[in-house]
């Protein structure tokens, strides 16, 4: 699918940065620590943002022409800049520069509309770290270069291992760049290996955590943008947002290869008002994931493949309460998932999953395209249970191309059934060369589906329903908003 670019927001950010960043790099580092008690201009501002939906144009304030007789490069109407080198980071790949990003941090979160930048074609070898604000006022971090993640898992100190870049208690914060953070997971993906050397060591640790970190992390954050730059080869997930609210992410390329397991690209957790646009995702488990806790969430124009496509959950865990709602996917493209546009639950769980609309979707050799999976289970089996996290109001509309496997899997649960799902315009073709094709599947799905439809397994797959029906989804979404 063509990606849409165009929008005018797009082009007055490109005009500001062309414009103000390369005045800013001329900055003197001294120059630049000297200017922080002076009222620095807001050349650029942060967007801002409304309910998840696009961050106005309007907003943006451009900087003051130079008064007659002034040189354009007078700095005195900058940004405040503070660049890495001048912190002491060395910038060889090699040398640890952690201790440089800390102090680069402290000092541009102490001043008014501070840029951190990590400078163009050089590698900054970075140990896990907590940048946490709250900061003076919104700040830049201007990734042009390369964060490198540490290689060996024994230098990721044991109490750090959730994350690796952790932003937390950050308001109005940008980060953008044409620079790359690059998680090195490779050792962390043959985790079998380090799994069995780790409970040796540990002798008596039977259930060893999961604990692979994350490359980027914001934690209790909002307002904040990530755009223009690669995530690549996290030991796990790429970029993820937890207890946030106030989130665009746009224009990022996230990557690691096929192979390399649970590394999801975009995670969402208890987080509202998230935007995640007009990006290109490629790993080895889920594009977006978006867990319990999460609504008003946006997501659009994005290219997915390889991994497991676009998810909600898996949610309801060891009988926990799960809530996900007013969530929008559209627009997108998917190319060689697993899956498509997933719901997982696990048996057990409760609250409620509503309001969920998957629209305009091209799939091209996309394993399973449509899954509501109500007996989620990671392992052979999972206990089976009554209780269920409810899902109702999911909508399915013009999701057309080719499918590797089954093009629908509706498994709800047996006693909470899913209602309210709507199929309109889903037009699924087997890939050539897919061999053990499987039919439609609906169990205990109810809504309408709107022709024409295909394959023709997906008529009457799913059952029209009753309002006895809905009340019974209706009370087990008690608790959530
Ligand atoms: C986030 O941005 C909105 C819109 O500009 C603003 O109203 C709100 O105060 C900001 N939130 C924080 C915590 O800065
Ligand atoms: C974030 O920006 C908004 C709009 O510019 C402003 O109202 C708000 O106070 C800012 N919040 C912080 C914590 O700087
Ligand atoms: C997207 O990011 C790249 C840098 O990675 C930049 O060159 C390009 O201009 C950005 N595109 C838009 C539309 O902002
Ligand atoms: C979902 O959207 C509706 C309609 O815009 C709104 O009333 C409701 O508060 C939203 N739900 C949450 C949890 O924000
Ligand atoms: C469903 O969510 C969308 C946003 O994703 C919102 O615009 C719409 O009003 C919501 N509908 C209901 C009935 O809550
Ligand atoms: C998605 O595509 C539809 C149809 O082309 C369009 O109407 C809608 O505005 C698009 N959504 C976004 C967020 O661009
Ligand atoms: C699971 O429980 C349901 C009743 O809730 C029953 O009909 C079904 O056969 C059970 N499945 C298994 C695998 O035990």
């Amino acid at each position: 699918m063509k990606q849409n670019r165009s929008f005018p927001l797009r082009q007055l950010l490109l005009v500001l940065l062309i414009a103000t960043v390369p005045m800013a790099a001329h900055i003197a580092p001294s120059e630049a620590k000297r200017s922080h008690s002076k009222k620095a201009s807001k050349s650029y501002k942060h967007p801002k943002r409304h309910h998840g939906r696009h961050p106005k144009g309007g907003h943006i304030t451009p900087a003051p022409p130079p008064p007659p007789g002034q040189g354009s490069d007078q700095p005195s109407d900058l940004p405040n800049v503070f660049d890495l080198l001048s912190y002491g980071a060395k910038g060889d790949g090699e040398s640890d520069d952690s201790k440089a990003l800390v102090a680069a941090w402290k000092a541009a979160c102490s001043v008014r509309s501070a840029t951190l930048r990590i400078p163009p074609e050089l590698k900054f070898l970075v140990k896990p770290v907590t940048l946490h604000g709250p900061c003076a006022s919104d700040i830049v971090l201007q990734i042009d270069g390369t964060l490198l993640a540490p290689r060996r898992i024994g230098s990721w100190p044991k109490s750090s291992r959730y994350q690796w870049l952790n932003f937390k208690w950050v308001n109005n914060f940008t980060i953008r760049g044409t620079g790359t953070v690059d998680g090195q997971g490779s050792n962390w993906w043959t985790w079998s290996l380090s799994y069995q050397m780790y409970s040796i060591n540990q002798r008596k640790m039977k259930h060893v955590p999961d604990m692979k970190p994350t490359a980027v992390r914001f934690y209790s954050s909002s307002n904040v943008t990530v755009r223009d730059i690669s995530i690549i080869n996290s030991p796990q997930c790429h970029l993820k947002f937890d207890s946030s609210d106030g989130v665009m992410v746009t224009n990022v390329t996230i990557s690691s290869p096929d192979s390399s397991p649970n590394t999801d690209g975009i995670h969402l957790q208890n987080t509202r008002d998230a935007e995640i646009e007009h990006s290109n995702i490629g790993c080895g488990d889920d594009c977006v994931s978006i867990q319990t806790g999460c609504s008003n969430v946006h997501v659009h124009h994005i290219n997915c493949g390889p991994g497991h496509g676009i998810s909600l959950g898996g949610l309801g865990k060891d009988k926990s309460m799960a809530c996900v709602s007013n969530v929008t996917v559209e627009n997108l493209s998917l190319q060689s998932t697993m899956y498509g546009l997933r719901i997982k639950t696990w048996q057990g769980g409760a609250g409620s999953v509503r309001n969920v609309s998957f629209s305009n979707v091209r799939v091209s050799e996309v394993k399973v395209p449509i899954a509501i999976d109500q007996y989620y289970c990671d392992k052979g089996h999972c206990k089976n249970q009554s209780e269920a996290v409810a899902v109702s109001g999911v909508k399915f509309d013009s999701v057309v191309g080719t499918y590797a496997s089954q093009p629908v899997y509706l498994a709800c649960s047996q006693d909470v059934p899913c209602t309210d799902v709507d199929m309109v315009g889903v037009q699924l073709t087997p890939a050539s060369n897919s061999g053990g094709l499987r039919e439609a599947l609906c169990y205990n799905s109810y809504g309408k589906s709107t022709g024409p439809l295909l394959p023709s397994s997906m008529d009457g797959c799913l059952r029209s329903q009753s309002d006895f029906l809905r009340r019974i989804a209706r009370s087990h979404d008690r608790g959530c908003w």
